[in-house]
């Protein structure tokens, strides 16, 4: 009997090339699992009018962790011209299904790993191991947006001081409000997740990024939250910084940092920039974290000029299936795993093209398996 389930999403693009090669070494670490293949992505929306279909959203009630490519998407209007005919003009509109994922499976934390592997030629500098803790449902991704703003917000407006007070008489369509949202449940559960894993890992410091001195109510509710939450962990140093000085000291010295914790707008952006610290798209990978269903990948896109190629990086994939492994609790094949991808970025023999090589990506793969 198989021990795990997992969702297979491959998507589109190079999303299908580089779980192909995740596969592979997941066979040769021999996991005891069922990989239950789930359709998602641009050929669904197109078809069906759904990219996420109700099929994958069920499989998915019953998976243990599902390991996810990328997809492709494009904007609504872009989006409905490659709708099938019958399905033009019915009002379908396109929605991102890793969006969809997240809100529908309360996948909380977004934890984004940053390390850069001795001698990856693409390290911007040695000695980065860094974790990040971002919140996944809520603050400015909320997507409470008013574009055209309703009466009752114009009347809202009306009351506060200039300029503001002034948009009141506008046009509905002359300004849009997007409405960032922090409540104290979701940042106390991604301060928690962050400082669980320091305990669970001996991870010395944990840093809170936020804007508090000027975004006040929302960013203080998340600050005055990270109070509370450390005052649990005495044996953790923790500190906070400013998102703006943040990336500065980031930038400036990032081996001196160990796990961040942030609200989603400023968790996104240092991801970004810690990434590609490490080696950029081909080394960055995440988890959708809740407490039911975790959701690994990688965090690039499908890359369609290289899609059908077989020559991108699957380190980022194989990566993402690493901390899948960590999370099933299977520690020593996740341990074993990463230190083959170590091994072969030390090595420099087998690298693909992002890396200044010219290997394909099932021999990078081939590569990883080989020293497992
Ligand atoms: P992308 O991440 O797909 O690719 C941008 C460029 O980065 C590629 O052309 C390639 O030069 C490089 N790259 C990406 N992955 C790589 C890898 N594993 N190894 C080596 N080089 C790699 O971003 P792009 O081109 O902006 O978006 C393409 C499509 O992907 C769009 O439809 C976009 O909406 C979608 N997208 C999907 C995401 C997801 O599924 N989570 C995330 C980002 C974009
Ligand atoms: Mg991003």
């Amino acid at each position: 009997m198989p021990k795990y389930k997992i969702a297979w999403l491959p998507g589109d693009g190079i999303g299908i090339e580089v779980l192909e090669a995740a596969k592979l070494v997941l066979d040769r670490l021999r996991l005891n699992a069922d990989y239950i293949h789930g359709d998602i992505g641009w050929e669904f929306w197109c078809r069906e009018g759904d990219p996420f279909p109700q099929r994958t959203i069920d499989v998915l009630k019953t998976v243990d962790a599902a390991l996810f490519g990328a997809i492709t998407s494009k904007p609504i209007k872009a989006a409905e011209a490659e709708l099938a005919p019958s399905l033009k003009g019915t009002g379908l509109i396109y929605r991102s299904p890793i969006v969809r994922l997240r809100q529908l499976f309360d996948l909380y934390i977004c934890l984004r790993p940053c390390k850069a592997y001795s001698r990856n030629p693409l390290n911007y500098k040695e000695g980065i191991n860094l974790v990040i803790f971002r919140e996944n449902t809520e603050d400015l991704y909320s997507g409470v947006e008013f574009y055209p703003v309703p009466e009752e917000l114009s009347e809202i407006l009306r009351h506060l001081s200039p300029p503001f007070s002034a948009f009141g008489g506008l046009g509905s369509d002359q300004y849009a409000v997007s409405c960032k949202i922090n409540s104290r449940k979701a940042s106390e559960r991604i301060l928690r997740a962050a400082f669980e894993f320091a305990r669970k890992y001996g991870r010395k410091k944990v840093t809170v990024v936020h804007k508090a001195n000027v975004v006040r109510a929302t960013d203080g509710v998340f600050l005055e939250a990270a109070q509370g939450v450390a005052s649990s962990y005495p044996e953790i140093a923790w500190d906070d910084a400013n998102i703006d000085a943040m990336t500065m000291w980031l930038l400036k010295n990032p081996s001196s940092y160990d796990v961040l914790v942030a609200p989603n707008l400023y968790g996104d952006i240092i991801s970004d920039l810690c990434a590609q610290m490490v080696g950029g798209l081909g080394f960055g990978c995440s988890g959708n974290i809740g407490d039911q269903l975790a959701v690994f990948e990688p965090t690039h896109g499908s890359a369609p000029k290289y899609a059908g190629q077989y020559k991108v990086n699957p380190i980022a994939t194989i990566l993402a299936a690493k901390m899948m492994l960590e999370w099933l609790g299977e520690t020593q094949k996740a341990q074993r795993l990463e230190e083959a991808v170590a091994e072969v970025i030390r090595e420099g023999k087998v690298r693909t093209y992002d890396m200044g090589g010219s290997s394909k990506t099932l021999e990078l793969a081939q590569e990883i398996g080989n020293k497992l």
